[in-house]
């Protein structure tokens, strides 16, 4: 599909802004303007700085106030449609003014946050993050124009100032969405892998000096990539936090200690050695920790878990319980089950093409391997997937994968199997499984044999039961064809 002419005008709109480095002396005058009162103010500035940012609460401000003006302008503006398609009165007119103040009312804290925050962003992103403001700051003059215009009975040019207003607001919304979603400002950029989960040496103590960042690095298989971990011996104890500055990426080995906490070189954030959280922004997101012990004469770390973290460590395993009292299942583990049932699919893929384009057994062969795709991915989603989680990164990928397996397949159900069109939906099905299944192959069942060999079995024994009720139950099989035809047919 061609880029719409709305997306080619608005990305050389960005684009033009991007480049237009006369923002830049007025934007660097009015940082400065900023900056020097907070400095004379010191701490109380400080204060006010990290609450604006949202560091005092561990999430950005500025994205949570920006839905006051946009809300209440909204309804401001849809209480105005009504008023136009001839809905009056006096209630509606009074609600409308009311959502207009308090519209502003949100827009100046909303403001405050964001220029907390845009004084920190640089180049490109600062030339957007101006016009940004320029534009929502138009947005609130003609708010706030509307109101005094109503206020003086002038209720239709009230109405068409709000209504402009309304249209610089997603104007504003675009050029916020670009810098957020584009330019990722205001993202957590530290490297949250998971990585070494067991305790791993990185270290001689003896070459970390008292104050002194040091940074190692990990790997992390999965991402294929080296992870940086920054420690600091301070007073007598050692420390360790992601290398990579949550805020914006900056070089934390390369910053400072200052009262138990290291500074980020860039921007001035500043990390509690202790908890990684941020005691001063612009960032608002803690740090990933890692907790550290010491073994003959080597610093050790294994990676903290976090909130919502669901990583199954070697102390977990132990704690397990032991299965059926010893008595050892018998059958295919879950991943032979799993791979048996890969080696199916391909046949059938390997079937459709080997039938010739006009032969009507290309349907039926076509429906059997949506039924066992589709069978395949129940028993992943609801067995496999959920047990493997814990240790396996690749899941939440996998659910994706998935689903896009059951768009593909969609798509090509609905095709003519004599078309060529088909054959190149089928040809891209087929390379999507490849891919999903090898993966799979590859990757997770290696890693689900840290389940062990008793619990793998005891899967594979649900699988095979459930894979088995799944052909022949006749109501599932109903269902599925019902689902196949429906896909056909519309
Ligand atoms: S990158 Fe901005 S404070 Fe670290
Ligand atoms: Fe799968
Ligand atoms: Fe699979």
């Amino acid at each position: 599909m061609k880029r719409s002419r709305f997306a080619r005008a608005a990305s050389a709109g960005i684009g033009r802004i991007e480049k237009a480095s006369s923002l830049d002396k007025p934007s660097y005058i009015a940082e400065t303007a900023i900056a020097r009162p907070a400095q004379i103010a010191g701490s109380p500035a400080e204060k006010i700085g990290n609450a604006l940012h949202g560091t005092s609460y561990g999430h950005p401000l500025h994205p949570m106030l920006v839905t006051l003006p946009i809300g209440a302008w909204t309804f401001a503006f849809g209480l105005d449609l009504l008023a136009m398609l001839g809905f009056r009165s006096k209630g509606l007119e009074r609600s409308a003014d009311f959502a207009l103040k308090a519209g502003a009312a949100g827009a100046v804290a909303a403001a405050a946050a964001g220029v907390a925050d845009w004084q920190h962003t640089n180049g490109r992103d600062r030339r957007v993050g101006t016009a940004h403001a320029l534009v929502n700051t138009t947005s609130l003059a003609l708010h706030l124009a509307s109101v005094a215009l109503r206020g003086r009975g002038h209720l239709g040019r009230g109405r068409l100032a709000s209504a402009a207003g309304w249209a610089c607001l997603l104007v504003g919304g675009y050029l916020g969405g670009h810098m957020v979603y584009r330019r990722q400002i205001g993202v957590d950029h530290a490297d949250r892998s998971p990585e070494p989960r067991d305790f791993q040496a990185v270290l001689p103590v003896s070459e970390l000096e008292e104050d002194r960042p040091r940074r190692v690095e990990v790997r992390d298989e999965d991402a294929r990539q080296d992870i940086g971990v920054v420690l600091v011996r301070h007073k007598g104890r050692v420390q360790a936090m992601g290398a990579r500055c949550s805020h914006m990426g900056g070089p934390l080995d390369q910053g400072w200690v200052l009262s138990g906490a290291l500074v980020c070189p860039w921007h001035g954030s500043r990390y509690d050695l202790e908890s990684g959280w941020p005691t001063s922004g612009p960032s608002t997101c803690p740090q990933p920790r890692y907790e550290v012990r010491l073994r003959d004469g080597m610093v050790e770390i294994r990676r903290e878990q976090e909130p919502g973290d669901e990583i199954v460590t070697a102390d977990d395993f132990d704690r397990m319980p032991p299965l059926s009292d010893g008595v050892p299942f018998r059958g295919k583990k879950a991943d032979e089950v799993l791979f048996e049932h890969h080696e199916l699919i391909r046949r059938l893929f390997r079937a459709i093409k080997n039938t010739p384009r006009d032969d009507p057994q290309r349907r039926d062969l076509l429906r059997t391997l949506a039924s066992e795709l589709e069978i395949h991915e129940y028993v992943e989603d609801h067995i496999f997937y959920p047990a493997v989680h814990p240790i396996s990164e690749d899941v939440p990928i996998a659910h994706s994968e998935h689903r896009q397996l059951s768009d593909l397949l969609a798509k090509t159900l609905k095709l003519n199997t004599a078309s060529e069109e088909f054959e190149e939906h089928l040809q891209a099905l087929h390379a999507a499984v490849d891919h999903h299944a090898g993966s799979e192959e590859r990757s997770m069942f290696q890693e689900a044999q840290r389940l062990g060999d008793a619990r793998l079995r005891q899967m594979g024994q649900e699988l095979e039961r459930t894979l088995e009720e799944q052909r022949t139950s006749r109501h599932q099989r109903l269902f599925r064809d019902l689902k196949i035809r429906l896909l056909e047919g519309i």
